[in-house]
Protein backbone atom coordinates (compact mmCIF):
# COMPACT_ATOMS: atom_id res chain seq x y z
CA UNK A 1 0.00 0.00 0.00
CA UNK A 2 1.22 3.65 -1.22
CA UNK A 3 -0.91 5.66 1.54
CA UNK A 4 1.41 7.02 4.24
CA UNK A 5 -1.53 8.25 6.56
CA UNK A 6 -4.69 7.03 7.46
CA UNK A 7 -7.17 10.27 7.37
CA UNK A 8 -10.03 8.92 5.35
CA UNK A 9 -11.69 5.85 3.88
CA UNK A 10 -12.09 8.12 0.95
CA UNK A 11 -8.48 8.01 0.53
CA UNK A 12 -8.07 3.88 -0.53
CA UNK A 13 -9.07 1.66 -3.59
CA UNK A 14 -11.73 -1.13 -2.61
CA UNK A 15 -8.96 -3.44 -2.85
CA UNK A 16 -6.49 -1.81 -0.08
CA UNK A 17 -9.73 -1.44 2.09
CA UNK A 18 -10.33 -5.09 1.37
CA UNK A 19 -6.84 -5.72 2.13
CA UNK A 20 -6.77 -4.20 5.71
CA UNK A 21 -9.50 -5.82 6.74
CA UNK A 22 -8.45 -9.16 5.81
CA UNK A 23 -4.96 -8.21 7.50
CA UNK A 24 -7.29 -7.37 10.48
CA UNK A 25 -8.95 -10.91 10.49
CA UNK A 26 -5.85 -12.73 10.30
CA UNK A 27 -4.50 -10.77 13.34
CA UNK A 28 -7.66 -11.82 15.16
CA UNK A 29 -6.97 -15.55 14.20
CA UNK A 30 -3.32 -15.76 14.46
CA UNK A 31 -2.24 -12.69 17.08
CA UNK A 32 1.06 -14.97 18.17
CA UNK A 33 2.37 -14.28 14.49
CA UNK A 34 2.54 -10.46 14.77
CA UNK A 35 4.33 -10.46 18.02
CA UNK A 36 7.14 -7.52 17.67
CA UNK A 37 6.16 -6.67 13.82
CA UNK A 38 6.79 -2.78 15.40
CA UNK A 39 9.14 -3.59 17.72
CA UNK A 40 10.34 -0.70 19.41
CA UNK A 41 7.86 1.94 17.17
CA UNK A 42 6.45 4.40 19.39
CA UNK A 43 2.75 5.45 18.47
CA UNK A 44 1.79 8.57 20.23
CA UNK A 45 -1.78 9.37 20.78
CA UNK A 46 -3.22 12.91 20.76
CA UNK A 47 -6.48 12.97 22.50
CA UNK A 48 -8.91 16.24 22.50
CA UNK A 49 -11.79 14.44 23.45
CA UNK A 50 -12.65 11.75 25.75
CA UNK A 51 -12.36 7.73 24.98
CA UNK A 52 -12.73 4.69 26.05
CA UNK A 53 -12.65 1.72 23.02
CA UNK A 54 -10.04 3.91 20.66
CA UNK A 55 -7.24 4.03 23.52
CA UNK A 56 -7.81 0.79 24.54
CA UNK A 57 -7.59 -0.84 21.57
CA UNK A 58 -4.59 1.53 20.03
CA UNK A 59 -2.30 1.38 23.08
CA UNK A 60 -2.73 -2.87 23.84
CA UNK A 61 -2.87 -2.86 20.09
CA UNK A 62 0.47 -1.47 20.04
CA UNK A 63 2.08 -2.92 22.56
CA UNK A 64 0.98 -6.63 20.94
CA UNK A 65 2.88 -5.62 17.72
CA UNK A 66 6.14 -5.33 20.36
CA UNK A 67 5.76 -1.25 20.28
CA UNK A 68 4.99 1.64 22.81
CA UNK A 69 2.29 4.05 23.22
CA UNK A 70 2.21 7.78 24.94
CA UNK A 71 -1.06 9.30 26.02
CA UNK A 72 -1.70 12.62 25.37
CA UNK A 73 -5.03 13.83 27.34
CA UNK A 74 -7.40 16.78 26.41
CA UNK A 75 -5.25 19.17 28.99
CA UNK A 76 -1.82 18.60 27.47
CA UNK A 77 -1.46 19.80 23.71
CA UNK A 78 -4.06 22.00 22.88
CA UNK A 79 -3.45 21.90 19.47
CA UNK A 80 -3.03 24.71 17.38
CA UNK A 81 -3.39 27.29 20.99
CA UNK A 82 -0.42 25.90 22.51
CA UNK A 83 1.13 25.59 19.83
CA UNK A 84 0.54 24.98 16.06
CA UNK A 85 0.05 21.85 14.12
CA UNK A 86 2.84 22.55 12.61
CA UNK A 87 5.17 22.76 14.99
CA UNK A 88 3.31 19.84 17.02
CA UNK A 89 4.14 17.36 13.94
CA UNK A 90 7.69 18.32 13.35
CA UNK A 91 8.47 17.58 16.81
CA UNK A 92 6.80 14.59 16.85
CA UNK A 93 8.08 13.45 13.43
CA UNK A 94 11.52 13.36 15.09
CA UNK A 95 10.70 10.94 18.58
CA UNK A 96 7.99 8.52 16.87
CA UNK A 97 6.99 6.24 14.05
CA UNK A 98 3.33 7.16 14.14
CA UNK A 99 0.67 9.76 15.35
CA UNK A 100 -3.04 8.95 16.40
CA UNK A 101 -5.04 11.94 16.77
CA UNK A 102 -8.73 12.33 18.10
CA UNK A 103 -9.77 16.07 17.74
CA UNK A 104 -12.51 18.39 16.70
CA UNK A 105 -12.14 19.86 12.93
CA UNK A 106 -11.30 17.45 10.40
CA UNK A 107 -8.57 20.08 8.56
CA UNK A 108 -6.48 19.42 12.39
CA UNK A 109 -6.34 15.47 11.10
CA UNK A 110 -5.21 16.39 7.48
CA UNK A 111 -2.60 19.33 8.83
CA UNK A 112 -1.45 16.94 10.63
CA UNK A 113 -0.53 14.52 7.97
CA UNK A 114 0.23 17.06 5.57
CA UNK A 115 3.44 18.08 7.90
CA UNK A 116 4.17 15.48 9.89
CA UNK A 117 6.62 12.81 8.46
CA UNK A 118 5.53 10.16 9.94
CA UNK A 119 2.22 8.29 9.16
CA UNK A 120 -0.94 9.82 11.42
CA UNK A 121 -4.48 8.32 12.20
CA UNK A 122 -7.43 9.67 12.26
CA UNK A 123 -8.86 8.37 15.79
CA UNK A 124 -12.28 10.05 15.44
CA UNK A 125 -12.79 14.37 14.05
CA UNK A 126 -16.61 16.03 13.87
CA UNK A 127 -16.68 14.66 10.19
CA UNK A 128 -15.55 11.08 10.01
CA UNK A 129 -14.11 7.89 12.25
CA UNK A 130 -12.82 5.80 9.68
CA UNK A 131 -11.14 3.07 12.35
CA UNK A 132 -14.66 2.59 13.52
CA UNK A 133 -16.14 1.74 9.83
CA UNK A 134 -13.30 -0.66 9.44
CA UNK A 135 -14.15 -2.46 12.70
CA UNK A 136 -17.61 -2.35 11.51
CA UNK A 137 -17.22 -4.10 8.38
CA UNK A 138 -14.93 -6.16 9.52
CA UNK A 139 -17.53 -7.41 12.06
CA UNK A 140 -20.23 -7.47 9.46
CA UNK A 141 -17.93 -9.78 7.29
CA UNK A 142 -17.47 -12.03 10.29
CA UNK A 143 -21.53 -12.37 11.39
CA UNK A 144 -22.67 -12.04 7.40
CA UNK A 145 -20.06 -13.77 5.54
CA UNK A 146 -20.16 -10.71 2.76
CA UNK A 147 -20.25 -7.44 2.46
CA UNK A 148 -21.39 -6.81 -1.51
CA UNK A 149 -25.28 -8.05 -0.51
CA UNK A 150 -25.94 -6.45 2.63
CA UNK A 151 -28.61 -3.87 3.16
CA UNK A 152 -26.90 -1.51 6.01
CA UNK A 153 -29.50 0.59 7.76
CA UNK A 154 -27.99 3.45 9.99
CA UNK A 155 -30.49 5.41 11.87
CA UNK A 156 -30.05 8.49 13.80
CA UNK A 157 -27.61 11.42 13.79
CA UNK A 158 -26.38 12.12 10.15
CA UNK A 159 -22.85 12.13 11.91
CA UNK A 160 -19.38 11.32 12.17
CA UNK A 161 -19.78 7.81 11.99
CA UNK A 162 -22.30 7.17 9.49
CA UNK A 163 -20.01 9.22 6.81
CA UNK A 164 -17.50 6.53 7.45
CA UNK A 165 -20.10 4.16 7.40
CA UNK A 166 -21.30 5.51 4.41
CA UNK A 167 -17.78 5.56 2.59
CA UNK A 168 -16.49 1.98 3.54
CA UNK A 169 -19.63 0.93 2.09
CA UNK A 170 -19.47 2.69 -0.95
CA UNK A 171 -16.28 1.27 -1.48
CA UNK A 172 -17.39 -2.27 -0.87
CA UNK A 173 -20.46 -2.09 -2.89
CA UNK A 174 -22.64 -2.16 -0.33
CA UNK A 175 -26.50 -0.87 0.04
CA UNK A 176 -26.19 1.48 2.98
CA UNK A 177 -29.34 3.85 4.27
CA UNK A 178 -28.88 6.68 6.56
CA UNK A 179 -32.31 7.35 8.28
CA UNK A 180 -32.37 11.16 9.90
CA UNK A 181 -34.79 13.38 11.18
CA UNK A 182 -34.97 16.66 8.53
CA UNK A 183 -32.05 18.98 8.88
CA UNK A 184 -29.93 15.46 10.97
CA UNK A 185 -28.54 14.73 6.77
CA UNK A 186 -25.08 13.42 6.61
CA UNK A 187 -23.18 16.47 4.73
CA UNK A 188 -23.72 17.45 1.23
CA UNK A 189 -20.16 16.36 -0.06
CA UNK A 190 -20.36 13.15 2.19
CA UNK A 191 -23.34 11.90 0.27
CA UNK A 192 -22.17 13.30 -3.37
CA UNK A 193 -19.02 11.36 -2.22
CA UNK A 194 -20.80 7.69 -1.23
CA UNK A 195 -22.86 7.77 -4.14
CA UNK A 196 -20.22 8.75 -6.77
CA UNK A 197 -18.47 5.76 -5.57
CA UNK A 198 -21.04 3.53 -4.70
CA UNK A 199 -22.18 3.94 -8.15
CA UNK A 200 -18.92 2.63 -9.43
CA UNK A 201 -18.70 -0.63 -7.06
CA UNK A 202 -22.07 -1.74 -7.84
CA UNK A 203 -23.31 -0.38 -4.42
CA UNK A 204 -25.85 2.25 -3.04
CA UNK A 205 -26.05 4.92 -0.61
CA UNK A 206 -30.10 6.15 0.17
CA UNK A 207 -30.15 9.13 2.58
CA UNK A 208 -34.15 9.26 4.08
CA UNK A 209 -36.32 10.88 7.08
CA UNK A 210 -38.28 7.95 7.04
CA UNK A 211 -36.29 5.14 9.12
CA UNK A 212 -39.00 2.31 8.76
CA UNK A 213 -38.24 2.47 5.25
CA UNK A 214 -34.26 2.60 5.35
CA UNK A 215 -35.05 -0.65 8.14
CA UNK A 216 -37.15 -2.42 6.27
CA UNK A 217 -35.33 -5.81 4.94
CA UNK A 218 -32.01 -4.59 6.52
CA UNK A 219 -29.61 -7.35 7.34
CA UNK A 220 -27.81 -4.68 9.90
CA UNK A 221 -29.81 -1.94 12.29
CA UNK A 222 -26.95 0.86 13.11
CA UNK A 223 -27.22 3.71 15.24
CA UNK A 224 -24.73 5.92 17.58
CA UNK A 225 -25.31 8.53 20.15
CA UNK A 226 -27.70 11.82 19.17
CA UNK A 227 -25.37 14.34 20.64
CA UNK A 228 -22.03 13.76 19.43
CA UNK A 229 -18.94 14.44 21.47
CA UNK A 230 -18.96 18.94 21.31
CA UNK A 231 -22.98 19.14 20.79
CA UNK A 232 -23.79 18.56 24.17
CA UNK A 233 -25.44 22.02 24.47
CA UNK A 234 -27.78 20.68 22.07
CA UNK A 235 -28.49 17.81 24.26
CA UNK A 236 -32.17 18.86 24.85
CA UNK A 237 -33.41 19.91 22.05
CA UNK A 238 -31.87 16.53 20.08
CA UNK A 239 -33.85 14.63 22.36
CA UNK A 240 -36.86 15.73 21.17
CA UNK A 241 -36.37 15.97 17.67
CA UNK A 242 -34.77 12.38 17.13
CA UNK A 243 -37.60 10.78 19.91
CA UNK A 244 -38.97 8.97 16.80
CA UNK A 245 -35.88 7.90 15.31
CA UNK A 246 -35.15 5.16 18.46
CA UNK A 247 -34.38 1.74 17.44
CA UNK A 248 -36.47 -0.40 19.41
CA UNK A 249 -38.07 -3.69 18.94
CA UNK A 250 -41.14 -2.05 16.79
CA UNK A 251 -38.44 -0.41 14.26
CA UNK A 252 -35.89 -3.49 14.41
CA UNK A 253 -39.01 -5.84 13.59
CA UNK A 254 -39.19 -4.11 10.16
CA UNK A 255 -35.42 -5.67 9.37
CA UNK A 256 -34.51 -9.45 8.76
CA UNK A 257 -35.15 -12.28 11.04
CA UNK A 258 -31.17 -12.38 11.17
CA UNK A 259 -30.66 -8.92 11.22
CA UNK A 260 -27.42 -7.73 13.70
CA UNK A 261 -27.73 -4.34 15.46
CA UNK A 262 -24.40 -2.43 15.70
CA UNK A 263 -23.36 0.47 17.62
CA UNK A 264 -20.11 1.90 17.52
CA UNK A 265 -20.77 2.50 21.50
CA UNK A 266 -20.79 4.57 23.84
CA UNK A 267 -24.65 3.93 23.85
CA UNK A 268 -27.66 5.65 25.92
CA UNK A 269 -30.07 2.83 26.77
CA UNK A 270 -33.45 4.53 26.62
CA UNK A 271 -32.40 7.08 23.93
CA UNK A 272 -31.40 6.22 20.51
CA UNK A 273 -31.58 2.56 21.53
CA UNK A 274 -33.86 0.22 23.63
CA UNK A 275 -32.73 -2.46 26.28
CA UNK A 276 -34.37 -4.79 24.33
CA UNK A 277 -32.68 -4.08 21.30
CA UNK A 278 -28.98 -3.53 22.39
CA UNK A 279 -29.20 -6.72 25.09
CA UNK A 280 -31.02 -8.96 22.80
CA UNK A 281 -28.72 -12.04 21.22
CA UNK A 282 -29.22 -10.00 17.96
CA UNK A 283 -26.59 -7.32 19.52
CA UNK A 284 -23.03 -7.48 18.12
CA UNK A 285 -21.69 -4.30 19.50
CA UNK A 286 -19.57 -5.84 21.57
CA UNK A 287 -17.84 -7.77 19.17
CA UNK A 288 -17.59 -4.57 17.07
CA UNK A 289 -15.86 -2.95 19.98
CA UNK A 290 -13.47 -5.71 20.18
CA UNK A 291 -12.77 -5.20 16.27
CA UNK A 292 -11.38 -2.19 16.98
CA UNK A 293 -8.42 -3.80 18.23
CA UNK A 294 -7.86 -5.99 15.41
CA UNK A 295 -8.85 -3.55 12.95
CA UNK A 296 -6.16 -0.93 14.50
CA UNK A 297 -3.61 -3.88 14.47
CA UNK A 298 -4.15 -3.91 10.96
CA UNK A 299 -4.00 -0.19 10.20
CA UNK A 300 -0.63 0.34 12.25
CA UNK A 301 1.08 -2.65 11.33
CA UNK A 302 0.53 -1.54 7.37
CA UNK A 303 1.46 2.00 8.12
CA UNK A 304 4.36 2.24 10.18
CA UNK A 305 6.18 -1.16 9.57
CA UNK A 306 9.05 0.54 7.34
CA UNK A 307 8.79 3.73 8.96
CA UNK A 308 12.76 3.73 10.27
CA UNK A 309 13.35 4.57 14.21
CA UNK A 310 15.65 7.47 12.81
CA UNK A 311 13.59 8.57 10.02
CA UNK A 312 14.93 11.87 10.22
CA UNK A 313 18.59 11.29 11.26
CA UNK A 314 21.29 11.58 8.96
CA UNK A 315 22.46 8.34 7.27
CA UNK A 316 25.72 8.53 9.18
CA UNK A 317 26.72 10.74 11.72
CA UNK A 318 29.57 12.74 10.55
CA UNK A 319 32.45 11.97 13.45
CA UNK A 320 31.63 8.38 12.82
CA UNK A 321 32.19 8.59 9.55
CA UNK A 322 35.65 9.89 9.39
CA UNK A 323 37.00 7.82 12.64
N1 LIG B 1 -16.46 4.02 19.45
C1 LIG B 1 -15.49 4.77 19.99
O1 LIG B 1 -14.71 5.42 19.28
O2 LIG B 1 -15.42 4.76 21.34
P1 LIG B 1 -14.55 5.74 22.24
O3 LIG B 1 -15.11 7.13 22.06
O4 LIG B 1 -14.72 5.25 23.64
O5 LIG B 1 -13.14 5.70 21.79
N1 LIG C 1 -20.67 10.31 17.11
C1 LIG C 1 -19.99 10.05 18.37
C2 LIG C 1 -19.12 8.85 18.23
C3 LIG C 1 -18.40 8.46 19.49
C4 LIG C 1 -17.48 7.29 19.29
C5 LIG C 1 -19.20 11.27 18.78
O1 LIG C 1 -18.54 11.86 17.93
O2 LIG C 1 -19.24 11.62 19.96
Amino acid sequence: MNIKDFVSIRDFSASEIEYLLLLGRQIKAHPGTYIDTLKGKTLVMIFEKPSLRTRVSFDVGIQQLGGFSLYLSPSEISLGKRESVYDVAKNLERMVQGIMVRTFAHEVVEDMAHFAGVPVINGLTDYSHPCQAMADYLTMWETKGNLERLKIAYVGDGNNVAHSLMFTGAQLGAEVWVATPPGYEPRADAIAWAQGRASETGGSCRITNDAKEAAAGADVIYTDVWTSMGQEAEAGRRRDVFRSYQVNSALFACAKPDAIFMHCLPAHRGEEVTYEVIDSPHSVVFQQAENRLHAEKAIMLELMKDVSMGLMRPAAMPELVHA
